[in-house]
């Protein structure tokens, strides 16, 4: 309880900086050698693993639904070390400037949330999409998940003089809840808009069934222009951003 008290008392009428401030966290880019364990940690989290598409919580359940899925090109990974490698072996290979970016909040050494950045040079993608946002159950409503994401969106759209990609658009989605719940009104409150639902979008596990049923997954996009308009109301300007930005 120590390390959250700081920001309890801070939640009462500051924002999101001030409760960063006490949560002292750092985001950066994950070094898979050092950070799987403590990934694979975070990602067990019962309240986590239903909303990232593909991990499984065992290897034997991994190896179960990789037999199931085997025709249609799904890849599942148990929630340890060697599962998350495997998650992530395309990733980070060249720093920020990977084509597949991964993330991670660290705070006192712990990793507490992570996001990813899949950027629209992959076959297919029109925007950058922004996935596995996922903030530790123990540290929640501190701003780190916001934070997670304005560093995502920082990224994508900073011009690239100024550290960014300098990107067209960006594109996420929330998995099985109808508008994306209070997941949702926080891509909304950063400036993105639902476009809808696409149906079994993609495999999840599920706790109580335990299985992986297809899950739906809500939509939401932000566009360049969107998000320079949206700072205003978010009483962000370019230089605060630029700071979010993670070493190169
Ligand atoms: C979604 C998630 C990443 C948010 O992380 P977080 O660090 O708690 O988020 P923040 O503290 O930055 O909160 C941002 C805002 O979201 C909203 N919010 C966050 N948690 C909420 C909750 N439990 N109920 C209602 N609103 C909530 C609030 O508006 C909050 O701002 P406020 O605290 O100033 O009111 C975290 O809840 C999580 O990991 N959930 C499980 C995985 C998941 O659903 N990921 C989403 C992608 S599929």
């Amino acid at each position: 309880m120590g390390e959250r008290e700081g920001s309890i008392i801070a939640r009462s009428d500051a924002g999101v900086q001030e409760r960063l401030s006490k949560a002292r966290v750092e985001i950066r880019l994950a070094d898979l050698d050092r950070d799987a364990a403590k990934i694979a940690n975070l990602f067990s989290q019962p309240s986590i693993i239903g909303h990232l598409s593909g991990i499984a919580p065992s290897r034997f359940v991994a190896d179960k639904w990789n037999r199931i899925f085997e025709e249609q090109n799904t890849f599942i990974v148990p929630a340890t070390p060697e599962g998350i490698k495997d998650l992530y072996e395309s990733y980070n290979n060249n720093g920020l400037d990977s084509k597949k970016v991964l993330l991670v909040a660290e705070n006192k050494e712990q990793i507490v949330g992570t996001v990813a950045v899949v950027k629209y040079t992959d076959p297919g993608l029109t925007y950058h999409i922004i996935s596995q946002l996922d903030v530790d159950q123990y540290q929640r409503r501190r701003g780190i998940g916001r934070k997670l994401l304005r560093t995502a969106d920082a990224l994508i759209f900073l011009p690239r003089n100024m550290g960014g990609l300098g990107g067209v658009g960006a594109e996420t989605g929330v998995i099985g809840i109808n508008e994306g719940g209070f997941v949702g009104d926080m891509f909304k409150h950063e400036g993105y808009r639902s476009i809808g639902t696409q149906r079994d979008f993609c495999v999840s596990w599920d706790r109580r069934a335990r299985e992986f049923p297809f899950r739906d997954s809500d939509r939401f996009q932000i566009t360049r222009q969107e998000f320079f308009d949206s700072l205003q109301e978010k009483r962000v300007n370019i230089a605060d951003l630029r700071k979010l930005l993670p070493k190169r």
